[in-house]
């Protein structure tokens, strides 16, 4: 996550998690971000402003009022900063920004706030299962705040449920919503991820060497520029990227039916799994047992998706991988050209650092109408968001095109 030169003000109010805020601080820190930090009353009870001095190095703003505040700290703040994560956020803060009260520093900072929120609840089980602080919740989000959903777990007050502070790695990853440019707000987008499995038998499948890197990326990365992210992954050992929905399928033609099923709603397929393209044609109920010293099986051709779900098309935008050992453009161009695709992404799975598995991937992007784009060895959100740059433009030309014919 790249959060250089950006500001974060980040407000803690008086939960038991408030003494967690020193760890998200630390990690905004580590992302390359300012943090400025506002606490409320009831917050410093749980953890001094020291704390929060020492790992930002700046003076956390605690008070309206008094001979070391900023007068004009409660409106400057809340405009001045790229975004707010307030972090824990108690019931009676919700309550108070849900109903206009600004009686403290915090709160008038969020009267005042021109900038995006990022709200992160954590609160005993009963307190956020009452409907007075989910009717709160429900005010905050129509006023276009982004709120979390706490984590389960075990409470602070010995019950067992939901209501604990998220993790601060999930924090981060939420609040880079807030930080990057939303040039995807509001595209439904569709993606899929990782190998499939196809069965021989209870205890045996095919697969390949997908590690679902790629496509995790390509959502975790058009969620953060505001897209909402439909993810339909084949086994992986991932975990669910924040803020996307997740289809868990196995075999191709799982992932067949979830594509096809989600196709029509979308603005955009980023087709990044790499789908078996044969299945044993016959699956064995019981183990097979070692017999001979030679077997042999018949395969039968898996369906193939993206050429299906392209025939569907539209005004989808539709991109494919080609997972490539040789040939590497004419191989991806002879896809596109088959397959009905709008971008390519020829993938060199030749290389150590590059395609399955590893963080790192080597891809040149062909479009079907202009030139292809040859990338260096980025990671796989860099090659990610260069995907979705080209993907933004795609959109637009086909949203003008509509707008001339309308
Ligand atoms: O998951 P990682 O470890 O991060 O690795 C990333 C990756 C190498 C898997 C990824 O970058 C990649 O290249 N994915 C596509 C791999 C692949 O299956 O390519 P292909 O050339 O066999 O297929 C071409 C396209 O058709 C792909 O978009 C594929 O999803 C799709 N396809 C293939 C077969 C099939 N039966 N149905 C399909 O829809």
């Amino acid at each position: 996550m790249d959060f250089n030169g950006k500001r974060i003000l980040l407000g803690v109010t008086g939960g038991i998690a408030a003494y967690k805020a020193a760890e998200l601080a630390r990690r905004l820190i580590g992302c390359g971000a300012r943090v400025k930090v506002v606490m409320t009353r009831s917050a410093q009870e749980f953890v001094g402003p020291l704390t929060f001095a020492a790992l930002t190095g700046e003076k956390v703003a605690t008070a309206m009022f008094g001979p070391d505040s900023d007068p004009l700290e409660h409106v400057a703040l809340g405009q001045e900063v790229d975004a707010i994560v307030v972090a824990p956020a108690t019931a009676n803060f919700i309550g108070k920004v849900a109903g206009g009260i600004g009686d403290d520093l915090l709160t008038t900072i969020m009267l005042a706030a021109t900038r995006p929120v990022l709200i992160c609840p954590a609160m005993n089980a009963e307190m956020w299962a009452n409907p007075v602080v989910q009717g709160n919740l429900a005010r905050l989000k129509g006023r276009g705040l982004l709120v979390m959903e706490p984590a389960a777990g075990s409470l602070a007050c010995g019950a067992v449920g939901l209501g604990r502070l998220p993790e601060a790695d999930l924090i981060v990853e939420a609040a880079a919503r807030l930080l990057c440019v939303p040039d995807l707000a509001g595209r439904q987008v569709l993606v899929t991820a990782g190998p499939t499995h196809e069965d021989f038998d209870p205890v045996r499948f095919l697969t390949n060497r997908s590690s679902g890197k790629q496509g995790y990326a390509l959502a975790k990365v058009a969620w953060r520029r505001g897209a909402d992210v439909t993810l339909v992954s084949g086994p992986t050992n991932l975990p669910a990227p924040y803020g996307v929905k997740c289809v868990a399928v196995r075999s191709a033609r799982d992932m067949q039916a979830m594509v096809k099923a989600h196709f029509p709603e979308v603005d955009v397929l980023l087709m990044a799994a790499a789908v078996g393209d044969y299945r044993p044609t016959q699956v064995e109920v019981r183990k097979i047992k070692r017999a001979h010293e030679e077997m042999a099986f018949h395969l039968t051709a898996n369906p193939d998706i993206l050429k299906q779900v392209a025939a569907m098309k539209s005004g989808q935008i539709v991109v494919g991988f080609a997972a490539e050992t040789h040939d590497l453009e004419a191989e991806a161009r002879r896809k596109m050209r088959e397959k009905h695709l709008d971008l390519i992404v020829a993938n060199d799975v030749n290389r150590p650092d590059s395609g399955f598995q590893v963080d790192t991937n080597e891809v040149t992007l062909i479009p079907r109408v202009g030139d292809a784009v040859p990338l260096p060895l980025l990671s796989k959100e860099e090659v990610a968001a260069k995907i979705l740059d080209q993907v933004v433009a795609l959109l637009e030309s086909r949203d003008g095109d509509h707008a001339k014919d309308a």
